[in-house]
């Protein structure tokens, strides 16, 4: 069995971020979000893995390499252009040869990994097996309809008036089957080949399609909501370690993650939360489901249920929650008039403030 693993795509969900980022390497708990789903595909026991990648493909291998940290060899997949997940599936027939193959959208979260998935697969043979979860906003998602039975009646991708709440989750097992349902179909309105409508036509033209309901946590991290709610469950299983300096002024509850060279003084640290290497926090409040980045400053700064990557300073701005951060970014007190907010931000960004 190999892995499909789908790193392209624009994010536009999370711009500014993906501006200059992929959306996959947003971390969650100071790691991005992609290494999660290679870490769950090596602990399925697959070994090979070809990853699929867009405009943000050299950033993507820098961050993966060959993948043997992960356990993994990894082959690189370009494409020109987001057309689609079945095209991704076109794209890839080389790489895939004539083995099953897992699909896993490189943006999605599954806090139970996909051992049971794959090994279901695995056991009971068919064209393809899909995971549904409920969801309370269905037209976001791929959506799936199903019969007395439990079998798939019908999927139809972000329908406007959904037929059930059963969303479609980013992670798919195919036998070679697929191959020939990619080629059959044409594109939607948006333009792409969708996944949806290739397990579809397997469904019309009498293949076996499974289904699996998730009873875990899972999550497509694409929106700032999601995000951050992946990032809680993760602080949620934490456990303290702190390799850095915490001073005895700073007050410390909870379980805390401090890094190597991360330096804590006359600060209230309120877990579950990580605190990167290198970073220096200084009279500040870190509460609940925080993660920051490393060489990051806080300073007279309070913040809690939010991300800040890499580089990015706080000073004298309380108090600052559901928000992520990018890199170097400077968050500070405004110094002319009073009552004024003084921004340069970037495109795409967005910014609520309190008064
Ligand atoms: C894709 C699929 C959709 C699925 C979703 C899960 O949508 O097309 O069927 O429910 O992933 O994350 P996308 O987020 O790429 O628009």
């Amino acid at each position: 069995m190999k892995a499909l693993v789908l790193a392209g795509g624009r994010g536009t969900r999370l711009r500014p971020l993906t501006h200059t980022s992929a959306k996959q390497l947003v971390p969650v708990a100071n790691k991005p979000v992609l290494y999660y789903g290679l870490e769950a595909i090596r602990d399925a026991g697959i070994t090979h893995a070809g990853i699929i990648t867009g405009d943000t493909g050299a950033e993507v291998r820098r961050a993966v390499g060959d993948g043997s940290r992960f356990g993994l060899e990894v082959t690189y997949i370009p494409q020109e252009a987001p057309l689609g997940l079945a095209h991704c599936v076109l794209i890839a027939r080389e790489f895939l040869g004539e083995d099953p193959f897992v699909m896993y959208l490189g943006d999605n979260f599954l806090v139970d990994g996909i051992a049971g998935l794959v090994e279901s697969f695995g056991r009971h043979a068919c064209d393809a097996r899909i995971l549904l979860t409920k969801v309370a906003e269905p037209r976001f998602y791929g959506v799936a309809e199903l019969g007395q039975a439990g079998e798939i009646l019908r999927l139809e991708e972000k329908p406007e008036h959904p037929r059930s709440d059963l969303a479609i989750v980013g992670v798919y097992t195919f036998s070679p089957s697929i191959h020939r349902a990619v080629r059959e179909i044409r594109p939607s309105a948006r333009g792409e080949l969708e996944i949806t409508d290739a397990i579809q036509w397997l469904i019309d033209n009498g293949y076996s399609v499974r289904s699996h309901l998730v009873s875990g946590y899972w999550r497509d991290t694409g929106r700032l909501r999601d995000i951050l709610e992946c990032n809680r469950i993760v602080l949620e299983r934490v456990e303290t370690r702190v390799a850095g300096t915490v001073d005895h002024l700073t007050e410390v509850s909870g379980r805390v993650v401090v890094e190597a060279g991360a330096v804590v003084e006359n600060s209230v640290l309120r877990g579950p939360l990580v605190i990167g290497a290198d970073t220096k926090i200084v009279s500040s409040y870190v509460g609940p489901f925080t993660s920051i980045g490393s060489g990051c400053a806080l300073r007279n700064a309070e913040i809690e249920y939010s991300i800040v990557l890499d580089g990015s300073s706080v000073e004298g701005v309380s108090r600052i929650a559901h928000s992520l951060i990018g890199r170097n970014v400077e968050v500070s007190r405004a110094t002319g008039v009073s009552n004024t907010h003084e921004l340069m931000v970037g495109d795409h960004s967005r910014i609520q403030v309190s008064t």
